[in-house]
């Protein structure tokens, strides 16, 4: 097989030139067809979020008995997390933004899980303190997309873990060293608490159903590198009484700097928009940004560019087009050459620039009741 051709992903490490069908495949998921976009479309009131229409969520599992059932009156809830290692990217916000857009438009509960242990298990330079740090920082860039405060739940992994561990033990019993050490590619020095960590990220999946007594259907909206672990889950779920979690995966969002995929560690700064980047960094990071376009104006007006390759557009795609009319607008302006790369990224650099205005704001008001969403205590404590 070329060096092309060979991909790796999983929760930590995501490699290579990314052949999504095959990886559907590989991990043995479906498809995100038309039909169920058609059956979000409806029970959402006949809207279809930009990453659903433009095909940044590609693949499932079993999402289409948690539609039905939701329009048959069986509510469920969504669930999705973070690692925090560093600040936010714009393409870290792609879960919670479609998270928070199901969660305004169902009103649903949404549970939030905040890693601090899993990240300093798993990046031996960072600290304690930096991992807890970050995952406030982090948690008030997620809640400042608008989740309802009301309906919205929060596990930051240390403070959470009087609430977690009574699942946790019952989890951990049921997963085999040999199943982890398979899934996940362990080596002989892997640290045991990255062997532990599967069973703190299915938690929140059994949480709804372990504290209410009943079973309410739990859906992930994730990238598609966390799947493994969901496998996990959806392995002992049943043997503990609780459903299989549904999952919504979504493709790994190309950085800046053309690279297939984006720096998950944020040791590239270049390759990222960062959240806390100030405007003159936005600015710079954009200007420099990998497009597809060509070597000279007079070649790209005659040939056109191609925007399949290009960082900007798929910015474009995922976040700032706030139409589709515009999405399209800038796909075919782009393909056919009456768009020029400048001028592409001085309009998109508008939009950036209004995002991190209004998001700053936002920021700001959830410190007032960030602390209160994280859940310490479980009803039931044994
Ligand atoms: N492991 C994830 C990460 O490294 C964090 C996480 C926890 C998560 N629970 C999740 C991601 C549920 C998606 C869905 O970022």
């Amino acid at each position: 097989m070329p060096d092309s051709d060979e991909f790796v992903v999983t929760p930590y490490e995501v490699r290579g030139h990314i052949d999504y069908t095959r990886l559907r495949e590989l991990f043995g998921t479906q498809e995100l067809t038309p039909e169920l976009l058609a059956k979000i479309h409806h029970i959402t009131g006949g809207e279809l979020h930009p990453l659903l229409s433009r095909g940044i969520y590609y693949s499932h599992r079993d999402l289409g008995p948690l539609l039905d059932g939701f329009a048959n009156g069986k509510p469920f809830f969504l669930y999705s997390g973070r690692g925090p290692s560093g600040p936010l990217h714009t393409s870290h916000l792609v879960p919670f933004d479609l998270c928070q857009w199901l969660q305004k438009r169902l009103g649903v509960p949404m549970y939030i899980q905040i890693t601090d242990d899993e990240k300093y298990w798993l990046r031996t330079g960072l600290t304690r303190e930096e991992t807890v740090k970050w995952g406030m920082e982090n948690l008030y860039d997620l809640l400042a997309l608008g989740f309802d405060p009301k309906r919205t739940h929060v596990f930051f992994d240390s403070k959470s873990i009087a609430a977690l561990y009574p699942l946790a033990v019952r989890v951990a019993r049921k997963i085999p060293y040999s199943t982890v050490k398979a899934v996940f590619g362990f080596e002989p020095s892997t640290n045991i608490g990255l062997v532990f960590y599967t069973a703190l990220q299915t938690v929140p999946c059994f949480w709804p159903s372990w504290e209410e007594g009943r079973a309410i259907p739990c859906l992930i909206p994730c990238g598609i590198d966390q799947d493994p672990h969901f496998r996990v889950t959806r392995d002992i779920a049943e043997g503990l009484g609780y459903p299989k979690p549904a999952l919504l995966h979504s493709k790994m969002i190309p950085g800046l700097l053309g690279e297939n995929v984006m720096s998950t560690t944020g040791d590239r700064p270049e390759n990222a928009l960062f959240l806390n980047d100030p405007p003159e960094v936005v600015d710079r990071k954009v200007r420099n940004a990998f497009t597809g376009g060509r070597a000279t104006v007079e070649e790209q007006r005659r040939l056109g560019a191609t925007p399949e390759v290009c960082s900007v557009w798929a910015l474009w795609r995922t976040r700032f087009a706030e139409s589709e009319e515009k999405f399209e607008e800038v796909t075919a302006g782009c393909r056919s050459g009456t768009l020029l790369c400048g001028e592409c990224k001085s309009q998109i650099l508008e939009r950036i620039h209004s995002f991190y205005r209004q998001h700053a704001h936002a920021r700001e008001k959830v410190k007032d009741w960030a602390e209160s969403t994280i859940v310490t205590e479980a009803s039931k404590p044994l």
